[in-house]
């Protein structure tokens, strides 16, 4: 696998993403290969928890611009963009994501779609999509707004702000925070003691938590995976994109 580097430490199995010239940025590649591994890791009667680890720099700078840019919303339509992820979501084994450095959009995201959040205490999170012409599209108007509440989450993601680790700690995005050179040990070891644990217990108490959590969830998912695919048929993606990519201020539409 290219964009992840994947061990084992006795049974605690790590996936650490790996495109640092993108910031781990998350595109579909990275998708196919961390749904590849993890279901690899649950199927593994030895493994009990998953650790998922960015660099020191960023856990993930988001979904990759570069990629989805050209993207018209018959792409995004056709190939349901961002449904594998729905495939690391339905990992039974609890979840860890340790975060270092930038977790912006894609890569808030994605440690939302893990169980527990950890954070280095230089961590940043936002949801910048906004800037980019277009909004979350990897649960992030849904699982921000049942960990944050309504008008936290609005507030993120219409000013598209990045907010710092104790912040993030203190409205209950993060469940703790380390010091960013002992993350990775620390959530190793988080990550080992829940795997000594009786491993379908941990399981099934997993799936009642989640239980409390979702209630219409795949419906608020679907509805914003199909807005977010819908945006590719505005110019303001265009824009929003390229001006990234140009590194220049967008000019959108004033309708
Ligand atoms: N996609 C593609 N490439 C990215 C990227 C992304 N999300 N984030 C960073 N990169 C690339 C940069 O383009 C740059 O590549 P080049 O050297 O080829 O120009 C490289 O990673 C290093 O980045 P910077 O030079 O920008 O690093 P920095 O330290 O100056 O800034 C940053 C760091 C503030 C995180 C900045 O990179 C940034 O703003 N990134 C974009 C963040 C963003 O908008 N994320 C949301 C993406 S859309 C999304 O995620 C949709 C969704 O809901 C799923």
């Amino acid at each position: 696998m290219q964009t992840i580097r994947t061990e084992t430490r006795d049974r605690v199995a790590v996936i650490r993403l790996n495109r640092p010239d993108a910031l781990n940025a998350l595109n579909r590649a990275t998708a196919q290969d961390i749904a590849e591994a993890a279901e690899g890791f649950e199927k593994h009667p030895a493994i009990g928890c998953i650790v998922v680890l960015g660099s020191d720099k960023a856990f993930a700078a988001g979904a990759d611009i570069k990629e989805m840019h050209p993207a018209g919303f018959r792409e995004m339509i056709r190939d349901d963009w961002f449904a594998t992820w729905d495939r690391f979501t339905a990992i039974r084994i609890p979840t860890i994501a340790a975060v270092n450095g930038y977790a912006l959009g894609g890569g808030c995201e994605l440690a939302m779609m893990c169980d527990i959040i950890l954070a280095g205490d230089g961590a940043r999170f936002g949801q910048p999509e906004i800037g980019l012409g277009v909004m979350p599209g990897m649960g992030g108007t849904q699982r921000l707004t049942r960990l944050i509440g309504k008008s936290k989450a609005m507030e993120l993601c219409l000013t598209g702000r990045m907010m710092d680790a104790q912040e993030a700690e203190r409205i209950g995005l993060v469940a703790r925070i380390f010091p960013a050179e002992r993350l990775e040990e620390e959530a190793l070891s988080m990550a080992a003691a829940i795997a000594q644990r009786s491993r379908l217990s941990t399981m099934i108490l997993k799936e009642s938590i989640q239980r409390a959590d979702e209630g219409s969830l795949s419906e608020g998912l679907l509805f914003e995976r199909r807005l977010f695919q819908a945006m590719f048929a505005l110019e303001d993606q265009k824009e929003g994109m390229a001006a990234y990519l140009e590194k220049r201020a967008a000019r959108f539409e004033r309708d």
